[in-house]
């Protein structure tokens, strides 16, 4: 029996956070041993909004794949690639989007969020607004059946999967319809309290934090606002200190005695905050010993990245010729 497949990425568009961790690394890790894996890092992707600026991309390909490497995704059982190198990938995007309407996309909840984010208005970039399709193509040139990716993705697995349907009844069951796997936190609110961690907000715990960042990232949490005393009774409820410990302190035990202390005005925020910084900088320094290791050898951080892009040519040359021969475009020339 061949294992089934994962395929996930990230857009090297700045170094990974707790959000990335709790949404889909640790998947990642849990999952390497029972499927085949491959993580890409998706530089074709981040140029559809940095095509501006290609150095930014170019210096976080780097960044991403050192992540990867520090949160303990093994380069002997997941294949981690760069996006760019599989032209395969740009190939089957193209096919995929005569199987696509410019109204579907542009229906696409995430895609809608990020438009009005950006301010485009009218002007959007046809690449931007085509990269779920794209992400479609990532995701079936190796045929993977699982993604595991953050909540905020939901929408571009579906549309992967809507492709899928028509492609297989178009032209016959060659592709395979993958199903989305999200993390146990579903979302992890930034440091200030807002629904999502964001480089663009500057409210991120990254993986690479030192732990003078993690103490004064922490300390300068939300909390309840309404709470100005510690004799005051305060609200654990989606406060994102509370989130965080019930996300990351393996003391459950500590974790409800805080918040009954909590409740009832008995415990300052400055000893839970603390006590935070305390197990995300337990949680982060195998990763930190980790990336420093890979970041003082960096011909084999070359190596992992060349051998990645090896195995995953080789998929997607199989993958594609299975695809060009559905598509009547198998010409042996
Ligand atoms: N869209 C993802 C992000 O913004 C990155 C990504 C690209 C991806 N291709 C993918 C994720 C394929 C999962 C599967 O982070």
């Amino acid at each position: 029996m061949t294992k089934k497949r994962i395929l996930t990425g990230d857009r090297p568009t700045g170094k990974l956070h707790l959000g990335h961790l709790v949404g889909s690394l640790q998947n990642r890790v849990k999952l390497q041993d029972t499927y085949e894996q491959f993580v890409m890092v998706a530089d074709v992707q981040a140029l559809t909004d940095n095509f501006d600026n290609p150095q930014k991309v170019r210096d976080n390909v780097k960044e991403v794949v050192l992540d990867y490497l520090a949160v303990g995704i093994d380069p002997q059982k997941t294949t981690i690639f760069i996006q760019s190198l599989i032209p395969e990938i740009a190939e089957l995007t193209i096919y995929y989007l005569n199987l696509v309407t410019l109204e579907r996309v542009l229906r696409n909840p995430t895609v809608k969020d990020e438009i009005k984010q950006k301010g485009y208005g009218k002007n959007i970039p046809a690449g931007f607004a085509m990269y779920p399709v794209s992400q479609a193509a990532d995701i079936t040139f190796c045929k993977a059946s699982l993604v595991p990716v953050g909540e905020d993705q939901l929408p571009m697995i579906e549309q992967t999967r809507e492709i899928v349907r028509r492609f297989n009844t178009l032209y016959g069951d060659v592709l395979v319809e993958p199903e989305a796997l999200v993390g146990n936190i579903k979302r992890l609110p930034g440091t200030d309290g807002q629904a999502k961690m964001s480089k663009s907000i500057g409210n991120c715990i990254y993986l690479s934090d030192s732990v003078d960042e993690v103490n004064k990232k922490v300390m300068g949490m939300y909390t309840d606002p309404a709470r100005v005393h510690p004799t005051d009774p305060g609200n654990p409820e989606g406060n994102p200190v509370f989130i965080y410990h019930d996300a990351f302190n393996l003391n459950k035990k500590e974790v409800e005695d805080f918040k009954v202390r909590y409740r009832t005005g008995k415990i300052g925020d400055i000893e839970i905050k603390k006590r935070l910084a305390e197990v995300i900088n337990e949680l982060l320094e195998p990763m930190r010993k980790r990336r420093k290791e890979y970041e003082d050898q960096p011909d084999k951080v070359d190596e992992i990245l060349r051998s990645g892009n090896h195995r995953a040519q080789e998929v997607a040359k199989e993958v594609m010729a299975e695809v060009r021969k559905a598509m009547k475009i198998d010409y042996s020339l």
